[in-house]
């Protein structure tokens, strides 16, 4: 049976929209690295935009998932998964969205009712006790001892900090040889969740306050990995059909058999696995110090110590191997797989004989702070395996607490930001130094950035943001929050404003400040949590005002005539321009 096409034609037929998968980096959403859920792409939605393909959609969504990454290696968590999920925007509720679990559960899938319990939201001081699920349950047939009433850390389901959010009720499959007990006890660990059915009646502001959102929207989300563990009667994820390949290599490359090596393949088969997808995407990521880049980073150089682990020639070409097996297993599926095949190979290949030049030495001096006898890796030499070794800090961490050992990871953090303010400067330096011979266009370019984006707040309105850009010697393309597509008077005021800026020959002055000063005084950021403490400022007359590491002209005059090319959308939300300077 091939779960993901029986969940969704089971949704189509019940009137939903199939989908397609959005990218696993968000396209224009800076607030996350990763998409973590298949509601994330939805949020505009959720929050009440309607959909182009109506109110009932389903899809199967790439997800990556940190926040479980010391889970990897037991048998039901992965960094990367693909979640299977239905949605009702403003449609149905609870009533419906349990049925259609439970029927595609127990009359698709054919799972026995006596293998399943649920949990359901308790309450708190704003939302009662979710009788409501728990009766429709009973009424399917789940027992009252089999559904469990709990709080906020298990039953109210929200991503990250603000958005949509609301109680939720889950689904769990009792997955062991052992009998089922009558009575459900979710902390019993050979209860699986596989799947959450989240009621989102509510938006989660920024201030912290919580409010009612216009429509009643239902999110679900199933694991894939999980759920076929279940239909193919294994209790470890990494045994199911999805992985047979991707471990089976890892057992021929190693030569040790998987039973008493489960926990170094599993870590391996995991990350590689996740590093194909990240670097497949198409945003370009590579390994590095930042953001997805340094995840990527973080996964493959973990593999690679549990490849040492297993006694893996590390010079050999061992990861590309297993790579490839990952590649033949979703190549078909997934196009970015297929077109960036080669590219996912490099980044891997490279990125493994850059750490494995220096493992070793890494491990001698670790081993020898051990002989020593110390209980805690002061900040110096964290630092010193970060930064002369590869040591991702994680890793460090790692080690140290597999023989018991402290990580000053306080000290090596302040030690880590002082050394970036040093780069940053050092690399600010060099920048300034090769501009004038080949980043003058893309100079200008970056000061017609800042004058498009202000001309559109007051052509638009002052809920127009930045949500991407991207610049070449040849055009500027600019991404910006907006809900319709522009008018050519809308086009042609953002255009003509530009122009008479450039005109007027403004001046660009750029001042230094901390963020928070800078935030205070309006400055616009794009990014707010990425900008280091002190920041640069840059104004142009008394037109704009952004947080921005530069470089700019001087003068506006500097920048020719503005001529918009192209207005199309970009994604959810999100418009794009593309522009020239003539
Ligand atoms: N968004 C919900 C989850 O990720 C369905 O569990």
């Amino acid at each position: 049976m091939n779960l993901k096409k029986e969940f969704i034609n089971y949704f189509v037929s019940l009137g939903h929209k199939e989908i397609p998968s959005s990218p696993l980096i968000p396209e224009n959403d800076p607030s996350v690295l990763f998409n973590t859920a298949g509601m994330q792409p939805l949020i505009p939605y959720l929050l009440g935009k309607d959909h182009p393909e109506g109110k009932r959609l389903c899809d199967a969504q790439k997800c990556v998932r940190l926040t479980d990454l010391d889970s990897i290696g037991d048998k039901t968590h992965h960094t990367f998964f693909e979640m299977l999920g239905n949605w009702s925007l403003g449609d149905y509720f609870k009533k419906e969205s349990i049925t259609y679990s439970f029927n595609f559960l127990t009359k698709v899938l054919n799972i026995p009712l006596d293998k399943l319990a649920v949990t359901v939201f308790k309450g708190n001081a704003n939302i009662p006790r979710d009788e409501v699920s728990a009766s429709i349950w009973e009424s399917l047939g789940i027992a009252k001892e089999r559904i469990a009433y709990l709080g906020e850390d298990d039953n109210f389901w929200i991503a990250g900090e603000t958005g949509p959010c609301g109680g939720d009720t889950e689904i769990f499959y009792f997955r062991s040889n052992d009998a089922t007990p009558k009575v459900f006890d979710p902390k019993d660990e050979r209860w699986v969740e596989i799947w959450n059915n989240v009621f989102m009646e509510f938006n989660k502001k920024e201030d912290g306050t919580i409010e009612e959102l216009t429509r009643k929207n239902v999110d679900t989300g199933m694991g894939l990995e999980r759920v076929v563990a279940v239909l193919e009667n294994v209790d470890d994820n990494y045994q199911t059909s999805i992985w047979h390949n991707i471990i089976n290599k890892i057992v021929e490359i190693s030569g040790k058999p998987y039973q008493g090596n489960e926990e170094s393949m599993r870590i391996i088969a995991d990350h590689i696995r996740t590093s194909v997808f990240i670097s497949a995407d198409y945003a370009g990521i590579k390994p590095s110090n930042t953001d997805q880049g340094y995840i990527l980073r973080r996964l493959i150089r973990r593999a690679i110590r549990h490849a040492k682990k297993l006694g893996i020639d590390l010079n050999s070409d061992w990861i590309e191997q297993v790579a490839l097996e990952v590649i033949k297993k979703y190549e078909n599926e997934y196009l970015e797989i297929k077109e960036n095949k080669d590219i996912v190979l490099n980044v891997l290949k490279e990125e493994s004989i850059k750490f494995n030049r220096t493992l070793e030495k890494g491990l001698k001096e670790f081993s020898k702070l051990v002989q020593k006898d110390q209980k805690v890796i002061d900040k110096d030499i964290a630092f010193k395996l970060y930064d002369t070794y590869g040591f991702p800090i994680e890793l460090t961490i790692e080690l140290a607490s597999e023989l018991n050992m402290q990580v000053d990871v306080e000290g090596f953090n302040a030690k880590f930001k002082e050394h970036q303010e040093l780069s940053r400067t050092a690399s600010a330096g060099k920048f300034k130094g090769g501009l004038a011979s080949s980043g003058e266009v893309e100079t200008k370019y970056h000061t017609a950035t800042h004058l498009l984006n202000a001309a559109l707040k007051q052509v638009i309105g002052p809920d127009v943001h930045q949500k991407g850009s991207n610049i070449t010697s040849e055009r500027m393309r600019f991404d910006f929050s907006c809900d319709h597509k522009l008018s050519d008077e809308e086009k042609k005021q953002a255009e003509d404003l530009v122009n008479n800026w450039i005109k007027e020959d403004l001046d660009v002055t750029m001042s230094t400040m901390p963020k928070e000063e800078a935030l205070k005084s309006g400055a616009e950021a794009m990014f707010v949590e990425k900008y280091a403490d002190i920041v640069n400022v840059y104004t142009i007359g008394n037109v704009s005002k952004e947080i921005c590491g530069g470089p700019h002209v001087k003068h506006t005059s500097e920048l020719g005539h503005f001529k918009i090319i192209k207005e199309e959308a970009s994604s959810a939300g999100v418009r794009r321009i593309k522009a020239i300077l003539e």
